[in-house]
């Protein structure tokens, strides 16, 4: 396993539409190892291989608070097919760090995708679940939070990613 550089807006290839993964290879079970270490390092909520500049619709997500055990799920090819009601919540990204913004998403959403086995599974989720599951969709569309708000918050975003980017430059 290894750790994995995660692109930072406004790298292009976030922008990159990822295809799917037609077989769960030895290769994809080791990108997905590598983006679970990626994402437990940052740390993060959510990740999409888009994101360490892997064009393959495949994300991973972990809710699970610091106190309680991991709960590490894997979605490859999803397909949210059912989206419901509406709810606001103070979204981050790994790709914009040092920048949240609130963001509207459908309150209750039904995913199908496989598992990292290649077994299909639905799930139905609401809340945080809710949110990361279209927050993490929308990268392998090339889609990202930015999109998502007007264009003040989008100015103000960008200039918070490019602010903490020449922190760390001169650090
Ligand atoms: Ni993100």
């Amino acid at each position: 396993m290894a750790i994995r550089t995660i692109l930072h807006y406004p790298d292009p290839k976030l922008r990159e539409k990822a295809q799917p993964v037609e077989r769960v290879t030895p290769e994809i079970s080791k990108l997905i190892d590598d983006m679970a270490e990626t994402m437990y390092a940052a740390p993060g909520v959510g990740l999409a291989a888009t994101q360490i500049g892997e064009p393959h619709r495949i994300f991973i997500i972990d809710i699970a608070s610091e106190e309680e055990p991991s709960d590490l799920r894997v979605f490859i090819n999803p397909e949210i097919v059912v989206r419901d009601g509406t709810q606001m919540w103070e979204e981050g990204c790994l790709s914009f760090p040092g920048a949240t913004e609130e963001i509207k998403r459908a309150e209750r959403v039904t995913v199908r995708a496989l598992d990292r086995d290649g077994k299909t599974f639905e799930l139905q989720a609401d809340g945080l679940l809710a949110v990361a599951i279209q927050h993490e969709n929308d990268h392998l569309d090339g889609v990202l939070m930015i999109d998502h708000v007007g264009p003040l918050k989008k100015r103000l975003m960008a200039r918070k990613v490019q602010k903490h980017g020449e922190r760390r430059a001169s650090r």
